[in-house]
């Protein structure tokens, strides 16, 4: 869906927004510091980060770890083409940004089945001259829509990585598991996975309490256990990468994260946690902080 095929019809697109119910990529959005939210998905990052107040930095990492994770396969995988499903909204450092900086001519297809994504998705139509972007307003759970129309940007012949960021935990057992196979078997060799996932391995309480914040609202939020989150990798014949499945903040560490906002104290100390968020800083993470398991692999 490119150029004018995004010019939604308003009214239509109005219709499918829904402001009554909080909704993933706006309170994803809310913990990453965005703007593009409503106050009822406000209200269910408050009602997060009261359950675990440094839940943000999962957020802050998990998407840290997709910068480093599309560097990694870019410049040393060599893949200049990205199928990112579950892309979530716009932000300063989309997947076709970081990968364009190392190969100008990287493909990235974006897919969401969240109308406000699409609504906001020309931002992400930005590729640089020698590449191309596209966005794909589908659902996960319909695949053979997602690459009837991926191919129109992508060419399956040569490597793609798949990036299933934060986004396979909306998704039951019975549909996460085949879909994804599904996608990597019409990979070619060389393609890669790009994966993260919450957990409740690591901080299991703290991860809990923020899922109830959640289910109470309606959202599917499948925690998967480190075997779990290696059979998607496994069960599909891919070879994980070093450091194998590992919380997000021990992902190659390059201590690049980009640098908070900065406020004077006087203006922090009359914000709520809510606003606070994207003025807080993410290098004082520890192990007794992150509940996200990530992991790159490669098809052989
Ligand atoms: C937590 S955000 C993650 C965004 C981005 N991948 C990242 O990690 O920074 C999850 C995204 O997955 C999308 N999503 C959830 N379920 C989906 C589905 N069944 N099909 C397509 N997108 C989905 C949501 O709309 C949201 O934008």
């Amino acid at each position: 869906m490119s150029g004018d095929a995004l010019g939604q019809d308003p009214a239509e697109l109005r219709r499918r927004i829904d402001t009554t119910k909080a909704h993933p990529a706006r309170v994803y959005d809310v913990l990453l510091g965005g703007k593009d939210n409503y106050p009822v998905d406000r209200n269910a990052a408050a009602a997060a980060l009261a359950a675990n107040p440094r839940g943000y930095l999962d957020v802050r990492h998990n998407r840290d770890f997709l910068r480093r994770a599309v560097t990694a396969v870019a410049a040393e995988g060599g893949i200049r083409q990205f199928l990112d499903i579950g892309t979530g909204l716009p932000t300063q450092e989309n997947v076709h940004q970081i990968a364009q900086r190392i190969t100008p001519d990287a493909r990235v297809v974006y897919v969401d089945n969240d109308p406000v994504v699409l609504a906001h998705a020309r931002a992400l139509l930005t590729s640089g001259p020698e590449g191309r972007t596209d966005y794909i307003d589908a659902d996960f759970r319909e695949p053979k829509q997602i690459l009837e129309q991926a191919v129109e940007t992508l060419d399956f012949t040569q490597p793609v990585a798949l990036v299933l960021v934060a986004i396979l935990h909306f998704v039951e057992d019975a549909d996460a598991y085949p879909i994804v196979r599904g996608l990597v078997d019409t990979l070619p060799s060389g393609s890669r996975l790009v994966l993260s996932h919450l957990t409740e391995d690591l901080n299991a309480e703290d991860i809990r309490a923020v899922q109830r914040t959640f289910t109470e609202r309606g959202f599917t939020f499948v925690l998967r256990s480190r075997a779990e989150v290696e059979r998607f990798f496994t069960e599909n014949g891919l070879i994980l990468d070093e450091p194998g499945v590992v919380p997000a903040h021990h992902w190659r560490p390059d201590g690049d994260a980009p640098a908070p906002e900065t406020a004077d104290p006087a203006f922090l100390a009359t914000l709520d946690a809510v606003d606070k968020v994207r003025y807080l800083d993410i290098s004082d993470v520890t192990d007794a902080d992150i509940n996200v398991y990530v992991a790159t692999g490669v098809k052989p």
